[in-house]
């Protein structure tokens, strides 16, 4: 184990330059200096950039929990205090006074749009929203069952073979024509896929309308039978995109970075991104968690029951929709969203007994030493869903709105990286545990294995 300590009073001192804070590192009888990086909301790092060349060993952190992959001016998450601020502004007033397309610019662009900035970024949007008619074949090549998050992925690789231009992400004009092309093409994509799974036709989109009523449209509406979007309810679900829109080095936005660091295109490492959501333990846990709610409202099994078996380790079975690796006292996301879910209830004039259900097994989780003492509570996941269902989006479709949502932040840090002069490839190392070298054997002389 290498014993690190880090002494406010271990500073390096240079005639005329502010002190520094350091680290001392002893290992094998030598002390090493780390120099400190402290950001803009004080929060600190230990910078181990030389620690192999210096002292030969490499820093071992199974997950990144203690790792630092950037300096990011994006997003600031203090787990502790439950606080997720996008460009210093707090979410909650993002999600109560902003809309998603004013978000979407604010995480790109690092300021909150000017009205012109809005209304051109809108009309960048509108004029992107088709995609090439020779893409609605590709469709039909998938099974109808395939998973709507496989076709999301595919068909933004798919739609970025038909963009020829040039990706200036330095220049704010001219990306923000590429940010509304993958902002708008992604939404006709994804309503699309919802079509193509239950057998409708493709709905074009409706120019006139912004840009989530526009969503809502194209999954709703028929050739036989127009779907008008109520504003109220495309409004809730503009506030779950501004929810979901960024969350700093999360696995999903970490592959984008990954994927982006090799050169690899916008739509390349954003399809990449959408396969790193659809996990269950990332974006896939909001379908996990109506699943999971479904299965305790139709089995009868007691809510006691089932929160003993996912704290048992045996079991194999986790409270989906809590936990969280960054918050560990509240996710600020799930506050606004259980709020919201009332609301959108009373609104749509729905009794669900699943969000009766989440609150109860909330309340038996929040009253329980394991989840007390892993600081275990719900996460954006835990409530979405049920606003989701209210909305009338299909189960299948949650992580994909999630995907839509995180669109803006996806962009962000593919910008924010591809434009740093000191970005690198992301290559981390390993502590190699297999075999030491051995010989080669002979097909003939190799004995089978019981
Ligand atoms: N149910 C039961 N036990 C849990 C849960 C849970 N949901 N989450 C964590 N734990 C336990 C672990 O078993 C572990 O217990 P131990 O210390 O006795 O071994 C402890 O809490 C710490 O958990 P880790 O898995 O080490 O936490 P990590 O930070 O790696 O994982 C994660 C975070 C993936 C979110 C986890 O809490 C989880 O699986 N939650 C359920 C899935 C989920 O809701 N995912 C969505 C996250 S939000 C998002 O991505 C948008």
């Amino acid at each position: 184990m290498i014993p690190v300590t880090q002494r406010p009073g271990n500073v390096i001192e240079k005639k005329g330059a502010p002190m520094k804070e350091t680290a001392t590192l002893s290992y094998r009888g030598r002390n090493f200096e780390l120099p400190v990086h402290v950001g803009t909301e004080g929060e600190t790092s230990i910078d181990v950039t030389k620690l192999r060349s210096d002292t030969g060993a490499i820093t071992l952190d199974p997950g990144y929990g203690n790792t630092g992959s950037v300096e990011s001016a994006i997003t600031f998450i203090d787990g502790e205090q439950g606080i997720l601020r996008y460009r210093g502004y707090p979410i909650e007033q993002l999600a109560d006074r902003g809309s998603f397309v004013e978000t979407a610019w604010l995480l790109i662009f690092g300021e909150l749009p000017t009205e012109s900035e809005l209304r051109h970024f809108e009309d960048l949007l509108t004029e992107h929203e088709m995609i090439h008619e020779n893409l609605r074949h590709h469709f039909n090549g998938f099974p109808s069952d395939a998973h709507p998050m496989a076709i999301l992925s595919a068909m933004i690789n798919a739609v970025g073979c038909f963009q020829k231009g040039i990706v200036e992400p330095d220049k704010t004009e001219s990306f923000a024509k590429t940010a509304a092309r993958l902002m708008s093409k992604v939404r006709t994509i994804a309503a699309a896929s919802y079509k193509v799974s239950i057998g409708r036709p493709i709905t074009y989109p409706r120019p006139e309308l912004p840009y989530t009523a526009n969503l809502l449209h194209m999954m709703f509406s028929r050739p036989n039978k127009s779907y008008e979007p109520d504003p109220e309810i495309a409004a809730a679900l503009d506030m779950i995109f501004i929810l979901h829109a960024d969350h700093e080095q999360n696995c999903s936005t970490s592959t984008v970075r990954m994927v982006a660091s090799s050169q690899a295109n916008l739509w390349a490492s954003v399809a990449a991104g959408v396969c790193a959501l659809w996990g269950p333990l990332h974006g896939g846990a909001n379908q996990a968690v109506i699943e999971m709610l479904t299965h305790l409202h139709d089995s009868g099994e007691s809510l006691e029951s089932f929160v003993a078996k996912v704290k048992d380790k045996n079991a194999a079975e986790r409270l989906m929709g809590f936990g969280h690796r960054v918050y560990k006292s509240f996710d600020p996301r799930a506050k606004i969203i259980k709020g919201a879910c009332d609301r959108v209830l009373k609104k749509l004039g729905i009794h669900d007994p699943l969000l009766d259900m989440a609150m109860r097994l909330e309340e038996v989780a929040l009253r329980d030493s394991y989840f007390i003492e892993r600081k275990l509570y719900p996460n954006v996941d835990f409530y979405s869903g049920i606003i989701m269902r209210a909305i009338g989006i299909p189960l299948e479709m949650f992580t994909v709105m999630f995907a839509i949502g995180r669109i803006p932040g996806w962009m962000a840090n593919w910008r924010e990286t591809t434009i740093d002069p000191k970005a690198r490839i992301y290559r981390p190392r390993q502590l190699y545990v297999g075999p030491t070298q051995r010989d080669y054997v002979e097909l003939s002389q190799r004995r089978g294995r019981a």
